[in-house]
């Protein structure tokens, strides 16, 4: 009976392909030959110096999470909402939000976070694939067609943002015909005052937060979504009980209520985010956008500049389409001189056979010693998108 069911499942499974996503050291060590300590990792937007994790009582370990501890009132304090459920990870969310809808026309943005436009279409929904993530430019002519928009403020990885009151109007308008309104924040913390929490009351009208990003804890998997009591009880519903682990509640909680680390963090990303588009643009990749926790430079020659970073045990994170390649922050000081010094270097560890399969690349354009140097190798595209998809 069980082995029926379970043959009837899974033939109708489908399963769409795992996504790209930076942070993935282990492949890269496998492919460059090159252990794993041995990285600087600048593939992802994770605060290199996140928040202090202190020691984690017994009982958290041992007890069942409680949801009366506090961490919902303080996340609402921090965030200024007026209410919000915790999640294991804004990605919990992302995956289970379009089925709490019946199938309709979501914009998403061409270029973003994939996994929404993934989920969305998993749940049997229409994309509508928006160009600049905008329906229709900044007055959002393109809105009237679409049921949900969903909105990465800023953008991971274009930096774009938009003002409180352009998206307050376009919720105005999907809200009157039953829309929603989905804003993806997860690397807002750096600028709360451009936050859409204050306004969560609003039916329609969808936040998400992140403690991965600002805070660097992208390994204990939380996240908030800010919404409507109604929609917040259907979504737990969905997610099922104790969706965050005790351990992950009491660091969160700490975390929150951190006000003088939470400042100081802003200043010192603020200050990296400018220093890593100095030291990019003093090597001729001048950013097309970012945020305080990154860089991201179009280059049609990214390919070659990833590889090549990579062979010097330098993670980045690289898009096809456009061309781009994303910089995290360095850590350290010996991270800051390593980038410096392996944008101009020629490559130090010798290519990994089985890379060169994979990607189908001619060993002698992007795995001889000959290198090509970065002046040569990046003909950088500053602040165009010239010939790309966006
Ligand atoms: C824009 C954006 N939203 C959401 C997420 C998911 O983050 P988490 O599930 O760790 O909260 C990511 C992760 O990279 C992201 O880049």
């Amino acid at each position: 009976m069980i082995a029926r069911r379970l043959h009837t499942a899974e033939s109708s499974v489908r399963t769409p392909p795992p996504l790209e996503h930076g942070g993935r050291l282990r492949e890269a060590a496998a492919r460059y030959r090159i252990p794993v300590p041995d990285w600087l990792d600048l593939s992802t937007g994770i605060n290199p110096d996140g928040w202090p994790v202190p020691e984690v009582p017994g009982t958290a370990w041992a007890r069942l999470p409680e949801e009366d501890d506090g961490l919902e009132e303080t996340a609402a304090l921090c965030y200024g909402a007026p209410g919000l459920l915790p999640v294991a990870g804004s990605q919990a969310a992302i995956q289970a939000l379009p089925d709490l809808r019946m199938p309709g026309r979501v914009g998403v943005p061409t270029v973003g976070y994939q996994e929404h436009a993934q989920a969305w279409q998993r749940a049997g929904h229409t994309l509508v694939r928006l160009a600049d993530g905008a329906p229709g430019g900044d007055h959002g002519a393109g809105l009237d067609d679409l049921d949900v928009l969903v909105v990465i403020n800023p953008n991971n990885p274009t930096g774009r943002r938009w003002s409180v009151s352009t998206l307050l109007d376009w919720h105005a308008r999907l809200a009157a015909r039953g829309g929603w309104l989905l804003v993806d924040e997860a690397f807002m913390d750096t600028t709360p005052r451009d936050s859409l929490a204050p306004y969560t009351d609003r039916p329609g009208l969808i936040v998400l937060r992140s403690l991965g990003k600002f805070y660097g804890l992208a390994g204990v998997r939380v996240g908030f979504v800010l919404a409507t009591a109604d929609l917040r009880v259907a979504l737990h519903a969905r997610l099922g009980p104790w969706a965050l682990s005790g351990p992950a509640r009491h660091v969160a909680r700490l975390a929150l209520t951190d006000s003088p680390w939470q400042e100081a963090t802003r200043a010192s990303l603020r200050r990296a985010s400018a220093r890593l588009a100095g030291l990019l643009s003093d090597d001729g990749l001048v950013p097309t956008g970012g945020t305080e926790l990154f860089q991201w430079v179009c280059t049609l020659e990214a390919p070659a500049i990833q590889d090549r970073l990579a062979r010097q045990g330098i993670l980045v994170r690289r898009f096809d389409a456009p061309s781009s390649l994303r910089f995290g922050l360095p850590g350290d000081e010996a991270g800051w001189a390593r980038l410096k010094s392996g944008l101009c270097c020629p490559a130090l560890y010798p290519p990994a056979d089985a890379f060169r399969q994979a990607v189908g690349e001619t060993p002698d354009r992007y795995f001889s010693s000959a290198a090509p140097t970065l002046a040569s190798a990046s003909a950088p595209v500053p602040g165009t998108l010239t010939g790309v998809s966006r």
